[in-house]
């Protein structure tokens, strides 16, 4: 078993690599973050939101953001998808969280299932992690599909959380037990 955040993880799937972000992605993290539909289920807090120019957050992703969050690319073929992320590692307990976001122009094809069936996957089958949690937002009905698709179970419903907005966000915690 290998230990969370010791190193940076490539996961390969039938479709896509999951793989650490390089400088020549900047055209398409550039893309994504630009991207007022994607970022409008998410927290206002995320990494890649940090620093205006996307080159900067490359350079920061596995320093700085590396401490927290690992943050990889998702690619199919070559192309830029989104990104796919683990974070709230808690060594003790066994446990992390996941998260995902792409670009408008790849949802409705399964990558988001895909993703998150690789995160389960590599988090159980490779770092010994056993509780897999995550947050969505209420209204967002199709990252709920792809959780429950994953086998995730709900664990609270619309409970109030600060994703840096004025107001509390209607938040779902979904739970994965191995
Ligand atoms: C949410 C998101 C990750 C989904 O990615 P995706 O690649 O389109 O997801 P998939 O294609 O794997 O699956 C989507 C599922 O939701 C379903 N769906 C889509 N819109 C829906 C709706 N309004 N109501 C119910 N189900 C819906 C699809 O039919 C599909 O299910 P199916 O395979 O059973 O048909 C993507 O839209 C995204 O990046 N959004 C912006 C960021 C975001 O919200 N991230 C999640 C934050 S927690």
């Amino acid at each position: 078993m290998k230990k969370l955040f010791t190193e940076i993880p490539y996961i390969k799937t039938e479709r896509l690599v999951l793989r650490k972000i390089e400088e020549t992605d900047a055209e398409g993290l550039s893309e994504l973050v630009h991207s007022p539909s994607v970022y409008r289920y998410l927290p206002t807090f995320l990494f890649e939101q940090k620093y205006e120019d996307v080159h900067e957050v490359i350079r920061r992703l596995y320093d700085e953001c590396f401490k927290e969050s690992i943050i990889l690319g998702v690619f199919m073929e070559e192309e830029f998808c989104g990104l796919a992320e683990i974070y709230g590692y808690r060594e003790n307990t066994h446990k992390a969280s996941i998260g995902c976001r792409f670009l408008e122009h790849w949802w409705g094809k399964g990558v988001a299932t895909e993703t998150v069936d690789a995160l389960v996957r590599y988090l159980t089958q490779k770092t010994g992690i056993e509780i897999i949690t995550a947050s969505t937002m209420v209204e967002n009905k199709s990252i709920t599909r792809v959780v429950e698709k994953n086998g995730f179970l709900l664990a609270v419903s619309g409970v109030g959380e600060d994703w840096g907005y004025p107001q509390p966000t209607p938040a779902n915690k979904w739970i994965w037990l191995l």
